[in-house]
C-alpha cells in the first residue's frame, strides 16, 4: 500500500515496522504499513482492537515505548523529512506544533494540578513569546474556538471541575493552539456520552476545515469514519488490508474483512451499523501465521490464501486491497 496519493503528501509512511522483543524473537506490532495523508485531508484508520491503530498514531510522534525503538524501521516522512531520523531538537519542534495528538481519555492529556487556563497558555507560549495581555486573550480565544461556554471564568477551573466533554474540548484547544498541519485523534470520543460525542466530532470537523488541517482519525467505528473522513485505511493484525475513499469503502469494499466490518451496510445514506463482531479472532500477537492473516476467518478463503501472504492489488488509482480473491 505505498503508491497511492504520494504527490503532495503531507505525511507519507513507507514500510513501517514496529516490533517488540519477546524471548529473543522480534514480534511486529506494525508489519510493513504504508500510506499517505495530503494537506487538509482526513484519513480514517479503522480496525478491531489490537490491530495496531494506536501504535500507528504514536509512531508518527515517536511516542511508542522505548523498547520498540531498536525494532522500528521504515520511513515516516513529514513534509519530506523522516521523523524516524530526527534528533530531539527537531522532534520538539514538531510535537505539539506541526503535529498534535488527542487521546481517548482527556485526563491523560490534562494535568490535574494546573488550572485550565494555565495549561492552554503553556501550549500557546510554546509557539512564541507574547505579552501577558496577548497571551490571556489568546487563551480565551482558544477556549471559544472549541465552544467552551463562559471561557473567562473557565480559565480558572481545575480539570476535575469540568465534565468529560468539556475536558476533551480543553484538550482540543491545547492541541489546536499551534494550528498544527496534522492532528492525530485516537478514539477521541469513546469516553464521552453519545450526544456529546456527536457535538465533539462536528466541532473537530469544522476546525479541521477552517484550518485546512490534515486529520488522522483512529477509530473502530465505521459510522464515525463516514462522518469524519475522506479516505480510510482498514487495519488487520498489524497490516493495512484495504485503502480507499470512504464512498468506495461503503459502496464496494474489496476486502472480505472490510465487508464484515461494515456489516454489509451498502451506502452512506443508510443507517450505519457499528462494528459488528466477526466470528473467530485475529491471530494473537507473535502467533506464527502462514498465508493471509485473515484467512482463518474469511468466508472466501481458498487454498492459496492459507499458503501465501497476499500481494497488494491495485483496483484503481485510489483503491488498494491486500487479498488474493477480493470481492467483485
Ligand atoms: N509496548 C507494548 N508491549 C507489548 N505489546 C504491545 C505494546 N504496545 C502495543 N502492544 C500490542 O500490540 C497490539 C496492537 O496494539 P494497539 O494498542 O496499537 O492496538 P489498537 O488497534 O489501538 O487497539 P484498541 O482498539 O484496543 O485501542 C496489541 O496486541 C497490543 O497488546
Ligand atoms: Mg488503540
Amino acid at each position: 500500500m505505498n503508491q497511492l496519493n504520494t504527490s503532495n503528501a503531507l505525511l507519507e509512511i513507507l514500510d513501517l515496522k514496529v516490533g517488540i522483543k519477546r524471548e529473543e524473537r522480534v514480534i511486529n506490532i506494525l508489519d510493513g504499513v504504508s500510506f499517505s495523508i495530503k494537506e487538509g485531508e482526513s484519513l480514517g484508520i479503522v480496525g478491531e482492537s489490537g490491530s495496531g491503530k494506536s501504535t500507528m498514531g504514536l509512531s508518527v510522534l515517536r511516542l511508542t515505548p522505548h523498547s520498540t525503538h531498536p525494532h522500528t524501521s521504515g520511513q515516516i516522512l513529514f513534509k519530506g523529512r523522516d521523523i524516524l531520523a530526527m534528533d530531539d531538537t527537531e522532534l520538539q519542534k514538531l510535537r505539539g506544533k506541526e503535529i498534535s495528538m488527542i487521546l481517548q481519555d482527556p485526563m491523560t492529556s490534562l494535568n490535574p494540578v494546573f488550572r485550565i487556563g494555565d495549561q492552554v497558555a503553556e501550549a500557546i507560549e510554546s509557539i512564541g513569546s507574547l505579552s501577558d495581555k496577548d497571551k490571556a486573550d489568546r487563551v480565551i480565544n482558544a477556549l471559544e474556538r472549541v465552544q467552551i461556554p463562559a471561557p473567562e471564568t473557565r480559565v480558572d477551573a481545575w480539570p476535575h471541575q469540568l465534565s468529560g466533554g468539556m475536558k476533551q474540548r480543553v484538550v482540543g484547544a491545547i492541541a489546536l493552539a499551534s494550528q498544527p498541519k496534522l492532528l492525530i485523534a485516537d478514539e477521541p470520543t469513546t469516553a464521552l456520552d453519545v450526544t456529546i460525542q456527536a457535538q465533539y466530532l462536528q466541532l473537530l470537523k469544522d476546525l479541521q476545515q477552517e484550518f485546512n488541517m490534515a486529520l488522522m482519525f483512529i477509530t473502530h467505528d465505521f459510522g464515525v469514519v463516514a462522518r469524519m473522513c475522506d479516505r480510510v485505511c482498514v487495519m488487520y493484525a498489524g497490516q493495512i488490508v484495504e485503502t480507499a475513499s470512504v464512498h468506495t469503502i461503503f459502496d464496494q469494499p474489496a476486502h472480505w474483512y472490510t465487508e464484515a466490518l461494515i456489516g454489509g451496510v451498502p451506502s452512506l445514506d443508510g443507517k450505519l451499523d457499528k462494528l459488528v463482531s466477526i466470528p473467530g479472532a485475529p491471530p494473537k500477537l507473535g502467533e506464527t501465521t502462514q498465508g493471509c492473516r485473515f484467512s482463518a476467518r474469511c468466508p472466501n478463503s481458498k487454498d492459496k490464501c492459507q499458503i501465501r501472504e497476499p500481494d497488494v492489488m491495485h483496483i484503481s488509482d485510489t483503491h488498494e486491497v491486500k487479498c488474493w480473491y477480493p470481492r467483485e
